[in-house]
């Protein structure tokens, strides 16, 4: 598979790690440094050839449709100031021609898998991306390296993953696979949300890149309340079977909490300055 049509974005959640800052501002339009975390996440999208953006969001979240209006105001106005490089981070922000946004709400935030399958109306025919936003993934874009990886025939589903510190598997879906196989995509026997470290399989846990098989909304119809009393998409995706973990080459950054987003915030500020320079330098 070479791209990827649709991908869901579930922005319904609480963010409660992030409040008071969340209490107004949803968590996925916080800045890195000077971009909002979901702008980061459906440029990555668009980078694996998205031509459909699913997001799931919640009636108390405005500024998530809000940030998707086209500003000609805003625009007539930095070009008449001459503010030629602001006037370009606008309309970067403006989806290309011939790619669909589409807004479905959570009216409850009765967990991940829920969301997910909040947006399958949209899903539209073949496997199915879905990012959140608040894993943050600097360097190659991880949903095109993914897709790049991704083998219909095989796998019925492909997650990012990387290893986390012992203390930490409790937080996370963890993969039981063979971490011996030298292939990026990992075929794994299950998949466990948020396992005791004592009971763990691994230590290799799921962030927020999937790309899933249709198959998976049928299972979500059908999956109950798992970890947390959430519906839980590794629950889903452990019952598809033909569960893959992806080894990608990025950083990823935990958004979702205020140590996480200052780490971001800085390696951000960090390319910015790189290009800035090599931009001076020509
Ligand atoms: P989190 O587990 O980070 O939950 O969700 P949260 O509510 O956003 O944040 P905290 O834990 O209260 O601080 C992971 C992703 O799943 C989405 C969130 O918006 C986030 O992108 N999500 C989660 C939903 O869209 N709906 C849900 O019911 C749960």
């Amino acid at each position: 598979m070479r791209t990827l049509n649709t991908v869901i974005f579930p922005v319904a959640g609480l963010g409660t790690r992030m409040l008071p800052a969340t209490k107004v501002m949803p968590k996925e339009l916080l800045p890195v440094y000077d971009t909002p975390l979901l702008q980061f996440a459906i440029d990555e999208a668009l980078a694996a050839g998205a031509k459909r953006i699913v997001l799931v969001s919640h009636p108390d979240k405005p500024a998530i449709a809000e940030y998707f209006r086209h500003d000609a105001a805003l625009e007539a106005t930095l070009a008449e100031k001459g503010k030629h490089d602001l006037l370009a981070a606008v309309e970067a922000s403006n989806l290309p021609e011939g790619v669909d946004l589409h807004i479905v709400m959570q009216h409850e935030q009765l967990g991940l898998g829920h969301a997910v399958l909040c947006g399958a109306d949209y899903a539209g025919d073949g496997p199915v991306g879905v990012i959140l936003p608040d894993d943050l993934i600097l360097g190659a874009p991880c949903l095109a390296e993914m897709t790049a990886a991704y083998d219909p025939e095989t796998m019925n589903s492909l997650v990012a993953a990387q290893q986390v510190a012992p203390q930490h598997v409790s937080r996370y879906g963890i993969f039981d696979c063979d971490e011996s196989v030298r292939d990026d995509a990992l075929p794994c026997a299950r998949f466990v949300e948020k396992p005791d470290p004592s009971v763990a399989p691994s230590r290799l846990a799921a962030v927020g890149r999937y790309i899933l098989d249709q198959s998976v909304f049928d299972i979500l119809r059908g999956t109950g309340r798992g970890a947390g009393g959430e519906i839980q998409l590794t629950d889903a995706i452990a019952d598809m079977g033909g569960i893959h973990a992806f080894r990608f080459s990025g950083t990823r950054h935990d958004c979702g909490s205020k140590d996480g987003l200052v780490e971001a915030t800085l390696a951000v500020q960090k390319m910015r300055k790189r290009a800035h320079l090599s931009v001076a330098a020509k």
